[in-house]
């Protein structure tokens, strides 16, 4: 068994945005920072990461926020942005205001469009990153999306075929799975994530996406319960279906 990594836990606390390392001491002083029961006094101290320190360390009578590494997953309302450049509100304005300032910082995996909703991942782990947004993961992405036009049935064999090229691109988009649902609606699977991808395959085929929600990451599906604007902590076995979805 690995051993976990640990921390000093002035250090600890202070990427978790509890303070700066002084404030942090002046916290323990206090004997505001609890650990198995016992009020902790010398911030130098060594502590090891594990998951369940938040069921263990209290700071000022509440639990521990969930240490590095922390993946999320966000059920993105509509009309909330991914980037920090777009003007809106934003997905981070959903999270508690410490996880706003935390070291090493939380951001989405990948983005979806401010008029996009659905299953959105965010984590502070940037080997997970990359191996979610890489496509040569292959993980897939399930959009369902509502269009303005009638299907015209064409369209399955043109995504799958990977010689689609979208506007102003050289490079083919890489075959995607569609299943038609009805005469206006079809879930879209991909492995790759460029601007505006799905809306702007449907352009190609001369269609416009009305509405789009991405309900599945790999095996991961948006929980029916967790609402839009709602967010939940992932944990290590919660992660492994995301590398376990179809291959498209
Ligand atoms: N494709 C889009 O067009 N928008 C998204 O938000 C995601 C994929």
């Amino acid at each position: 068994m690995s051993k976990a990594p640990t921390a000093r836990l002035d250090r600890l606390l202070a990427n978790m945005a509890y303070g700066s390392r002084r404030e942090i001491q002046q916290m323990m002083d206090a004997g505001w920072i609890v650990l198995d029961g016992a009020k902790l006094r010398n911030a130098s101290m060594r502590v090891a990461v594990t998951p369940d320190l938040v069921d263990r360390m209290t700071v000022r009578g509440k639990p521990l926020d969930p240490p590095a590494p922390l993946t999320l997953m966000l059920h993105k309302p509509l009309g909330h942005v991914c980037s920090h450049k777009e003007d809106g509100p934003r997905i981070y304005d959903l999270l508690p205001a410490r996880w706003r300032s935390r070291e090493p910082a939380i951001s989405s995996i990948g983005r979806l469009d401010k008029e996009t909703s659905g299953l959105l991942l965010l984590t502070d782990d940037g080997g997970l990153l990359h191996r979610v947004i890489s496509p040569k993961h292959h993980v897939a992405k399930r959009y369902l999306a509502t269009l303005d036009r009638p299907l015209k049935g064409d369209e399955a064999a043109i995504f799958a075929s990977g010689t689609l090229l979208l506007e102003a691109e050289d490079k083919p988009v890489l075959p995607a799975k569609l299943e038609v649902l009805d005469d206006h609606r079809a879930y879209l699977t991909l492995t790759e994530g460029r601007y505006h991808q799905v809306r702007r395959m449907f352009a190609a085929v001369g269609n416009h996406v009305n509405a789009l929600h991405r309900d599945r990451i790999g095996a991961l599906d948006l929980p029916t319960d967790l609402e839009p604007g709602q967010y939940r902590v992932i944990d290590l076995e919660g992660l492994a279906p995301i590398f376990a979805g179809e291959r498209v």
